[in-house]
């Protein structure tokens, strides 16, 4: 707990008193204020293009892959499953409204009935299930594309990730938080270490992005998925991401979409509220 403190300090996440909590606003302050201090030389909005943002030989790689998008079939394929009809004659549109830009923003919400976070894949699916139809899997594939396709039409608007004054909403953001500054894994290494306090910096050959901005483009297209891939799909969600950076860390990947996973992403797109969308991306 002391470490978790400490790491909160450094942050700049810390309460001005020992017992009460900083709200979600004074907390995306702070996290604003730290990374506009560290990066001073960067626009807000430019920190969301991550290692890209800080490195000019990245950048050049990057620019040359969004001239082409390698992305660009998957959005294709993404608006073709958003328009087809499921079984029933009813649609995505049904679920979600007709304009497929004013979806992404929505989420993530908190579902007050339910007392849960609800990413936008989540939302995917059980509108499927809800209509009759199998639940796509959740880490790539068709989930990704119909994503990504939202995405895109809601590119140049803000995140704007709404948590609601009600204690379950909080007890929800408090438990995505803790996570994201709770050391794990064999490298006792917490998200912030990576993504906050050496932002910028260099671990084992790897330069780190900023986690401010960190949700603005995804799903992403990653090389390095392409070339695992046997289909060269390499479009996946945020969660997907999750999980590789739960292995970074030496430490056990938690399921796409588990609560855990929900909760991390409350906090972490709350985070970048007011920051610009730009989904889908490319990244190494
Ligand atoms: C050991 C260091 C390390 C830890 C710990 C770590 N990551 Fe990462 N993460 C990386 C590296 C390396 C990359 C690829 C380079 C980059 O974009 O930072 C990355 C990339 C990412 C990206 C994609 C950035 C982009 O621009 O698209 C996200 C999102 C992310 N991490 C989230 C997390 C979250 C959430 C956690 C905690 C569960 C976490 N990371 C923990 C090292 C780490």
């Amino acid at each position: 707990m002391k470490k978790i403190a400490t790491l909160l300090l450094s942050a700049g996440l810390v309460a001005m008193s020992a017992q009460a909590v900083p709200s979600p606003q004074e907390d995306l302050k702070h996290f604003r204020d730290y990374f506009q201090r560290k990066f001073p030389g960067l626009k807000l909005d430019e920190l969301r293009n991550g290692i890209n943002a800080l490195d000019e030989n990245h950048r050049m790689q990057w620019e040359a892959m969004e001239e082409f998008p390698p992305y660009e079939e998957f959005v294709d394929k993404g608006k073709a499953l958003w328009e087809k009809p499921f079984k029933n004659g009813k649609s995505f549109a049904d679920c979600f409204g007709k304009d497929p830009s004013k979806v992404r923003v929505k989420y993530p919400q908190w579902d007050a009935k339910k007392k849960r976070v609800v990413t936008l894949e989540l939302a995917i699916n059980e509108c499927r299930k809800a209509n009759g139809e199998k639940p796509f899997k959740w880490k790539k594939g068709p989930i990704a594309w119909v994503s990504a396709y939202l995405g895109y039409m809601a590119r140049g608007q803000k995140i704007h990730v709404v948590i609601p004054n009600d204690p379950d909403a909080l007890k929800a953001y408090e438990h995505g938080k803790h996570f994201f500054y709770a050391k794990r894994g064999q490298l006792n290494l917490s998200c912030a270490d990576c993504h906050v306090k050496y932002a910028g910096r260099r671990i084992r050959g790897n330069l780190l992005s900023p986690a401010l901005g960190h949700v603005t483009h995804f799903p992403v297209f990653r090389g390095k998925w392409a070339n695992k891939s046997k289909d060269g799909d390499g479009l996946g969600t945020l969660h997907r991401r999750y999980g590789g950076c739960n292995k970074q860390q030496r430490a056990r990947p938690f399921k796409a979409q588990s609560k855990v996973y929900r909760d991390l992403e409350f906090f972490h797109q709350y985070m970048s509220n007011g920051m610009t969308i730009n989904a889908p991306s490319y990244r190494e």
